[in-house]
């Protein structure tokens, strides 16, 4: 079993399953693709062993796949005592790397809001220092931090999803929870965004039961998140995607929990293949839906949900079993079409849990993720 209460991932997070090992010079990578049966942890050296492990999937999850990335240059930088260059050829070969990683899954803004905000610190260390040494060291530190922090807004998206589900609890028994695709510890630093609110209500006595799709066509319900509620020892129920609407039908549900790969400024969510389906379903069957998701999941850049770019994988993951990685099971000369994601929109959540606080809709269809997000900078 991937245990590891030792790393740095933020200290005391008991046994929990990670998905990133890391520590100063050295980055090691859960292979995800073996789980639920063999635990593999893969070494990555450089940010081409970052860029290929997240392309096929050893590592996914929007707020693990940025922070590898992070950390896979990290790794490679650590090695370079004897780099003879300026701090500019220094800041120009991260900015590089940091492009290059970027360009390795296009829907989770995590990625590309990681590399953002890295190269602000490569730009104040330029400023700064007089050496190149201290521009890699810099960013180091603030990958580093990116580990530790990420953990941090787990816990609080927890926390603020367990309370505000409770407050809105409609019986006095627990809540039975759906859940889709895969938004735990392996997809993050550590506890998980969607999956940290079902851990947390567990933790408060408050769940009745989770229950998670298996996520076709990769399968990461069946294989990682029923892998973690399992190892957690939370009461679940693995359900094929096809059974949602039938599940709902029956009672069985009181809300609906998913993660985000990209949220845009009114809301609209892009999450794993099938969310649109499920709010659909949840909407028809008036049970609440709601995203929870990290403010480094948010794209305010983008006004609606309409311009995130949706990734489309291989045809292979549909006409192989395991998510492609098995043997052949559909009829050979079909054509696919395998989407990564789908975009649900904003007037079928019911609200966003972040870390911090729940954005709420305030009587319109759309939310103002941007008034939220800014008031928290205190500039408005
Ligand atoms: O293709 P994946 O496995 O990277 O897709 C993952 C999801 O869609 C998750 O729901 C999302 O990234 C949130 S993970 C906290």
């Amino acid at each position: 079993m991937a245990l590891d209460s030792s790393s740095s991932n933020g200290g005391n997070m008991g046994a929990t399953l990670q998905s990133i090992c890391y520590e100063r010079g050295s980055l090691r990578l859960l292979d995800q693709r073996k789980l639920p049966l063999e635990t593999v942890y893969l070494d990555i050296k450089d940010a081409t062993d970052g860029w290929n492990a997240i392309k096929d999937m050893v590592v996914r999850g929007a707020p693990a796949i940025a922070i590898a990335a992070a950390l896979s240059l990290a790794v490679e930088v650590s090695h370079f005592d004897a780099f003879s260059g300026t701090t500019n050829d220094a800041a120009s070969f991260l900015a590089g790397k940091l492009d290059y990683l970027v360009s390795s899954r296009p829907t989770a803004v995590n990625l590309s809001d990681a590399a953002t905000k890295l190269k602000e610190v490569i730009s104040d260390a330029v400023a700064s220092a007089s050496k190149a040494k201290s521009i890699f060291q810099a960013y180091m530190e603030a990958a580093e931090l990116m580990l530790k922090d990420d953990v941090a807004s787990n816990k609080a998206i927890g926390s603020y999803g367990a309370t505000f589900l409770k407050l809105h609890q409609k019986s006095s028994k627990g809540l039975s929870v759906l859940t889709h695709c895969n938004t735990g510890s392996l997809a993050t630093a550590g506890y998980g965004t969607a999956l940290g609110v079902i851990r947390a209500l567990h933790m408060e006595g408050a769940l009745e039961r989770a229950y998670c799709t298996e996520t076709r066509p990769f399968n990461q319900g069946s294989r990682l998140t029923a892998f973690e509620l399992v190892h957690e020892r939370i009461p679940a129920t693995l359900i094929a995607d096809s059974a949602a609407a039938a599940l709902m039908k029956e009672g069985r549900v009181d809300a609906v929990i998913v993660g985000a790969d990209r949220v845009a400024a009114n809301g609209d969510t892009a999450n794993k293949i099938g969310t649109y389906s499920l709010a659909l379903c949840a909407r028809h069957h008036g049970i609440p839906f709601y995203v929870a998701a990290p403010l480094t999941s948010v794209d305010l850049s983008l006004s609606s949900g309409q311009d995130i770019v949706i990734e489309e994988r291989s045809a292979k993951e549909l006409l192989n079993s395991r998510g492609g990685l098995g043997e052949q099971v559909a009829a050979s000369g079909i054509s696919v079409w395998n989407p990564a994601f789908d975009v649900t929109p904003a007037n079928l959540i019911a609200g966003i849990i972040t870390e911090k606080g729940v954005i709420a809709k305030k009587g319109s269809d759309a939310f103002d993720v941007k008034a939220f997000a800014l008031q928290l900078d205190g500039k408005c």
